[in-house]
Order: C-alpha cells, then structure tokens, then sequence
C-alpha cells in the first residue's frame, strides 16, 4: 500500500487496506496538540474509519486527555474494569496481582462482532485503545466497514430494513450469550434496553450504514425469535473480508476507530499462557438517526 498524504496533513498517512484504516506517523499523542493538528486528525478519523498510531509511551492520563479532544469520555457501567484512578478508562487483562495469566478471558463478549456503545441511547463515537501487553498468538483485533456492508446489501434487503429499530441490550450479550458474571441490579437499572435503527446516517459524513452487531438482541415490532434470525443473519451478512482490516498488535500501539461505521471484535487467546492488558476509552456520540430520505419505493414489501 502506497503511502499518502490528506492536502496540507501535519502527518503521514498510509492507507491499511483499499477500503478502511489508515496508519498516521509523526504525531506525539503524549502531549498537548494544536487545534489544526486535532482538526486534521479527525478529518483522517472520519476519512479512514480507523486510525493506527505506531509504538510509543502513553500514560494513562495522556490518553484520557486524547480522548477528549473527541468529545465527552464514556463512565463504563461496568466499575469492575474502571483502571489507573481513571473512570474514563476501561482496563481488559488477564493478569494476576503477580503479572501472571490467570487463565480467565477478561471479557468474551469482545470476541463477537460489535460496535461499542450501542446498548446506550446516546452510543459510541470513538474509541481509542492502547495495547499496554500484547499476546504474541491470538488477541488481534478486526475491523469491519459498515458503510460498505449496507451498500452491498440488496435491494430487497434495503427496502426490508429500511424502517426497522433494533433493540440493543448490554446484559443480552454479556451475561446470556457469553455466560460473563451477571451485571449487577443497580448495572441493569443504570443501562436499560435502548432501541435504535438498523439503518443509522453517519452524523458527520452523511452516509448510511448498517448499525447491529452483538448487543442487538430484537427488532421492534417483529416476533422475538424471527428478530433474533434476522439479526445474527444481517451481523453475518455484514462481513465482507475485503472490506475488513485485522490488526496485528505492537506494544505500545493505539488504534482509534469511528463506533458509528466500523463493527469490531477481538479474535482469542490461550488466556493460560498469553498475556494481553489493553486500555481503552470511549467517547460518547449522539442517540442514532437516519436522516437520508427512505425512498417510498425500496420501503414496498
Ligand atoms: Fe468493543
């Protein structure tokens, strides 16, 4: 992949893939950056879906003060993973109190396709992940196109979808479907199921994209086991290998990605003999619209 440069970027810019994700070289995120160096970065955010930043020293504090240049940091409900006196910051390892593995994935629910956030009414803008350990097989991290997987999709299958809400629920996935230690009441009651539409509009760019993944458990209106079909079979028609980018971790590596078009998962690791720590934060974006007029003929049945 050749390298290029956005007119006038501050940094280098080298395209992941064809379709998604860029990797930016020269910027220090360990200090305090211009507005127009910001500016630019987010341009590339929006541009690329992803952004890869090469191996450096980042504190956590520093990357808490990255993630705010993006916007209002997410407080995870889940305060069992809260890391380093930072709520903003969500802490996945499989370490002891010795740095040994301990033989327990942190959180499986990462293994599934999703996007972060969704089981919020307000979801998911960015999330910024540093990788502090890395597991030398395994823990990679995928990344798939979400525009591209709602333009490859029929027409039939547009004119279907075009009006539906889905119902995303953060104690459906973690605790049902991946057998994790149930979410508290309080949790349960600080996070209630939220619908939003499986088609959303990309606020910023103004593209539509697919919006479900594994948080999504029902369609709205529809019978609950003919929602669940239609979910896991759009989750699986959403993955493209061409449109999708798999992330092979460096220590040291952070990786920004946009919640609002990109779905995600971690792939696994032996978590009795690797080790893998990362950090991460999410910002909080915006309750999902589609905004793009639904043309009265792709919404016949
Ligand atoms: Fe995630």
């Amino acid at each position: 992949m050749n390298s290029a440069a956005l007119p006038c970027s501050p940094f280098g810019v080298r395209p992941l893939t064809p379709n998604l994700g860029a990797e930016i070289s020269g910027v220090d995120l360990a200090t305090d950056m211009s507005d127009d160096l910001f500016r630019a970065i987010y341009a590339a955010f929006l541009r690329y879906q992803v952004l890869l930043f090469p191996p450096h020293d980042l504190p956590p504090g520093r990357q808490v003060a990255f993630a705010r240049r993006f916007g209002e940091v997410q407080i995870h409900v889940m305060n069992q993973y809260h890391a380093d006196g930072f709520p903003e910051l969500y802490r996945l390892s499989n370490l002891d109190e010795n740095g040994n593995p301990n033989g327990k994935h942190p959180d499986k629910g990462t293994l599934a396709w999703h996007t972060d956030g969704s089981w919020s009414r307000i979801t998911g803008q960015a999330t910024i992940i540093y990788g502090e350990v890395v597991a030398g097989v395994g823990g990679e991290t995928h990344f798939c196109d979400m525009y591209g997987a709602y333009e490859r999709l029929s027409d039939a299958w547009k004119a279907r979808i075009a009006n539906m809400r889905a119902v995303h629920n953060l104690d459906f996935s973690r605790t049902r479907r991946h057998g994790e230690d149930p979410m508290t009441d309080a949790q349960r009651q600080a996070r209630p199921p939220v619908d939003h539409p499986v088609v959303r509009t990309h606020p910023e760019t103004g593209r539509d994209c697919l919006y479900l993944g594994d948080h999504a458990e029902y369609i709205v209106g529809m019978p609950y086991d003919e929602g669940r079909a239609l979910i896991e079979e759009l989750n699986a028609l959403a993955i493209h290998p061409d449109l999708t980018y798999e992330h092979r971790w460096k220590t040291g590596e952070l990786i920004v990605w946009d919640n609002r078009c990109v779905l995600h998962r971690a792939t696994a690791y032996d978590p009795a003999t690797e080790r893998r720590v990362v950090r991460r934060c999410t910002v909080l974006g915006e309750v999902p619209e589609r905004r793009t007029p639904v043309n009265a003929a792709t919404t016949a049945r």
